[in-house]
């Protein structure tokens, strides 16, 4: 019997060299260990045996029980560290490999001039408020003051839906608008598209971007528009900047005004972007005509002033930017350097 363990414990040693893998190894274990297992196998011819030996042999299946189960833990340590060393080779990265490039999104150049100007103004108390792209035709022309016969609702410059909806020309139909729903006072700025039928080309687009601001209240006058005016300037363009008021004509506006500012480009003394001249148009605005006032229902009481900018022509005018179809294309490599 002693003979027949010694020879199970020589034929484990063999096989367990031989297992690769932890299927294989728990195979064995229930091979020479398990309930029916050769080692329980041989222990059974145990009650044939002189019971004096019985001791002796049943201490060395003991031992060889002990033996066999730390060599199987062993194989199964050596087992799990041959798996981590194939990991890692497998999964080895080369640290020495140039990295992927994530590209982050930015800021359209357009939005973020909007966004500064949009800032500029909310500084001063206008809130911000956006309106639709599809208009009527009161709250582009109607009540703006612009009457039936003007050039602008021509056709030609007008995008229309139908007889009465439109494509807005203009963000002063959000001026109406916003007057219709709240009573005085407001003082608000608004952006958004607007549309024309223009033949596209460097320095037109059939749709571009306006940004707005309309101040009514008890009291307000020209002086008021001229002070919103210069920290507009100066915020936008730096604190030397100066502005010029010229005379001109919105039928919205009683009076009207052209707004220039000195050159960012030379200061004032002259250059190419401003053609020699020292100052620049930026907007249009001036004292909101009575009425308009009257057309969305407000006291005679109030007065306000409006100004309207072109937001592309501001930023092409940052940017030095000369054609203004760059900013639809979306070409990347435009957009990457305004980040
Ligand atoms: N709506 C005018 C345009 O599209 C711009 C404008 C001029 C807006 C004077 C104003 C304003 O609010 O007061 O040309």
């Amino acid at each position: 019997m002693e003979e027949k363990l010694k020879q199970l414990e020589s034929t484990f040693l063999s096989k367990i060299s031989d297992v690769q893998t932890e299927h294989e190894l728990g195979s064995l274990r229930a091979q020479f260990l398990g309930k029916s297992g050769s080692l329980s196998e041989v222990l059974k011819g145990l009650k044939d045996i002189d019971p004096k030996l019985r001791p002796v042999v049943g201490s060395l299946a003991n031992q060889i029980r002990d033996r066999m189960e730390s060599g199987i833990k062993a194989k199964q340590a050596d087992l799990e560290s041959l798996e981590i060393a194939k990991k890692i080779q497998e999964e080895k990265i080369d640290v020495s490999l140039p990295g992927r490039i994530r590209w982050m999104g930015t800021v359209h150049p357009l939005v973020q001039v909007q966004d500064r100007i949009v800032d500029i103004f909310s500084r001063l108390g206008f809130s911000y408020i956006q309106g639709p792209e599809i208009e009527t035709d009161f709250c582009n022309f109607e009540a703006l003051n612009i009457p039936k016969n003007h050039p602008s609702r021509d056709m030609q410059d007008t995008l229309y839906i139908d007889e009465n909806r439109l494509l807005r020309t203009q963000t002063s139909s959000m001026q109406i608008r916003a007057m219709l729903s709240e009573p005085p006072p407001v003082r608000l700025v608004m952006t958004g598209a607007v549309f024309r039928s223009e033949a596209v080309d460097a320095t037109h687009s059939a749709m571009f971007h306006q940004l707005e601001c309309l101040c009514v209240d008890e009291n307000v006058t020209m002086e008021d528009l001229k002070g919103t005016l210069e920290f507009f300037a100066r915020e936008m363009f730096g604190n030397k900047t100066k502005i010029r008021l010229r005379g001109s004509f919105f039928p919205f506006t009683e009076p009207s005004v052209e707004v220039d500012c000195t050159c960012v480009f030379c200061s004032g003394k002259g250059c190419k972007v401003c053609k020699k001249s020292g100052w620049i148009e930026i907007l249009g605005a001036g004292m909101v005509n009575p009425a308009v006032f009257e057309k969305v229902g407000y006291p005679s009481t109030v007065s306000g002033f409006a100004l309207g900018i072109g937001i592309e022509r501001v930023a092409m005018l940052l940017h030095d930017i000369s054609d203004i179809r760059l900013f639809y294309e979306n070409d990347i490599r435009f957009l990457r350097q305004f980040l």
